[in-house]
């Protein structure tokens, strides 16, 4: 519930720590065969070691954490550029470095035990919600199994860190920041890797001056729009990225997208990063959902299941495209929990009120200041278990009116719908832009007739979890993903079929009272 919250840092903390942290940090390719305890007692030459931990991702990799920033020039200093007389290398001081042993030992050493840095299979997924206690329990094991683990946040700072390294050769003072499920909260295993060039730092560090006799003429070269000067910067920031930068690899310009961006994929990570400028708006809208994600530990378990039940049934896909991304539904889901009473979660307008002078932002002329220390945030009242709460969710949006109302998380109500797109989700910092813009009618069809449709199979279900074990149940019965792999439960459901479900469906929909729906099919 909600009164277990103990003092929890603000996301401006986490993310300083976390820079701080990767910058004393290296990523070292190692052969499969290492010492582990030979490896640490090499690099302890260098300085004290914070944390280590090993994974694979085209052949062992480890992470080490020094004490000390000095430690990485020191360790820099001693390693060599590779030359292999075909090929010419390109040297660039950089802190990804690979170990070759002169003389690999044959005596038997201790296996390097690996973290892991993928989502668990569905197959996997299947097995740990058969063997949870309750929906509750069911929601929260899937949290725990997709949320991005210790190992892999430091991965994707140090990731971000890295390419600020490079970025920094043409832009000194620069910090790439990242933004998006890597640090929202939301972010699953294997989520891809958003980050923004920060030329703003530039800025305050130099030009504390506005006036005077003194430009900084490499700030200053002028061209006809902000749009061109972010493609230029991304232009040569790809061409750097595809040149020289270690590891990266299938670097693709898109600079004519809305929002341009250089899309390359970073192997020694596993990574598939998107690097944009200028994002500071949508860093905003991260921290946002990283304070709704704290405010409450039912969000997080709730906003996860829905969105594995969105990709299990194609509702959203890794391609764009006219779907609903996962960022519109977990707007939605916080709409939802806005809408509950008592509320869950406080609306948008709300969390501005408990602004305090030190939070006060304004980015290009919109308003995005809202408390920042969510400490100071009451808790919500609301005591609702997450089986209840995953069912009135899918009823909720299957039986809302999209065509003529807004979800609006700033106002936590319903408004009337601007424009006739299909899903209009008010972009809560940008008000008169659209989030759900892309989503086309017939997605959000299906949208609804799978919401309906899940809250018909969990009102369907018993309330007790089947005593035999391997046998779907609860959540697993909407994530078909999983309830189709069933060649390892022994007995097949008794589903009514699809046809049976279309029919009842149609009889809920042309009777609008709410309490025919929970009575219907039984
Ligand atoms: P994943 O699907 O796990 O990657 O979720 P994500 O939240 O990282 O989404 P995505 O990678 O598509 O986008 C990264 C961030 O960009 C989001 O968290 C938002 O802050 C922002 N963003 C994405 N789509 C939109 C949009 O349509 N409008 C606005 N204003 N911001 C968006
Ligand atoms: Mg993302």
């Amino acid at each position: 519930g909600s009164a277990d919250r103990s003092h929890q840092k603000r996301f401006s903390e986490v993310q300083k720590e976390r820079r701080e942290q990767a910058q004393r940090t290296v990523l070292i390719s190692c052969p499969n065969k290492i010492s582990e305890k030979k490896f640490l007692k090499y690099l302890s030459q260098h300085g004290p070691i914070n944390n280590h931990f090993f994974y694979e991702s085209y052949g062992l990799h480890a992470i080490v954490e020094f004490c000390r920033k000095e430690s990485v020039s020191s360790l820099q200093d001693a390693t060599y550029t590779p030359s292999t007389g075909k090929e010419t290398a390109i040297p660039f001081r950089s802190r990804f470095f690979n170990v070759k042993l002169k003389n690999p030992s044959t005596s038997e050493k201790p296996p390097i035990q690996c973290s892991n840095q993928s989502p668990p299979s569905s197959r996997k997924l299947l097995e740990l919600l058969c063997y949870a206690e309750s929906i509750d329990d069911q929601l929260n094991t899937l949290l725990k199994a997709f949320q991005i683990t210790e190992e892999n946040a430091k991965l994707r700072h140090l990731t971000c860190s890295l390419i600020e390294d490079i970025a920094a050769a043409y832009f000194p003072y620069c910090t790439v920041r990242p933004f998006g499920s890597s640090v929202n909260s939301f972010g699953k295993l294997g989520c891809d890797l958003d980050m923004f060039l920060d030329l703003d730092e530039t800025g305050r560090l130099h030009a504390q001056k506005t006036s005077g006799n003194f430009l900084m003429e490499f700030q200053v070269k002028n061209v006809p729009s902000e749009r061109i000067a972010t493609q230029k910067i991304l232009s040569v920031l790809g061409e750097c990225l595809d040149h020289f930068g270690p590891g990266c690899v299938g670097v693709q310009k898109i600079l004519n997208a809305r929002c341009p961006l250089v899309r390359f994929s970073h192997q020694a990570s596993g990574f598939q990063c998107d690097l944009s400028t200028n994002n500071r708006i949508a860093l905003k809208s991260s921290e946002l959902l990283y304070i709704y994600g704290a405010l409450d530990s039912r969000v997080r378990a709730l906003v996860f299941s829905i969105r594995c039940w969105a990709r299990a049934r194609s509702l959203t896909s890794s391609i764009p495209g006219a779907w609903i991304t996962n960022f519109s539904l977990t707007m939605m889901v916080i709409f939802f929990l806005q809408r509950r009473s008592p509320p869950v979660l406080p609306t948008l307008d709300y969390l501005k009120t408990l602004a305090g002078t030190e939070d006060k932002c304004i980015i290009e002329g919109h308003n995005c200041t809202f408390i920042s220390d969510l400490n100071r945030i009451k808790p919500s009242g609301n005591t609702e278990t997450l089986e209840l709460l995953l069912k009135e969710f899918f009823e909720y949006f299957g039986n809302f009116a999209f065509n003529k109302n807004s979800i609006n998380i700033r106002q936590g109500r319903e408004q009337n719908k601007p424009d006739s797109s299909p899903l209009h989700i008010q972009n809560p910092f940008e008000t008169s832009l659209n989030i759900s813009k892309n989503v086309n009618q017939s997605q959000l069809e299906k949208f609804v007739e799978l919401a309906r449709e899940s809250a018909w199979v969990l009102q369907q279900e018993d309330q007790d979890r089947p005593s035999s074990s391997y046998q779907p149940w609860g959540l697993a019965l909407v994530l078909p993903s999983a309830s189709n792999s069933m060649s390892l439960a022994k007995k097949k459901r008794k589903l009514p079929p699809r046809e049976r479900i279309k029919n009842l469906l149609e009889s809920i929909r042309s009777d609008n009272t709410e309490d025919s729906i929970n009575t219907s099919g039984k």
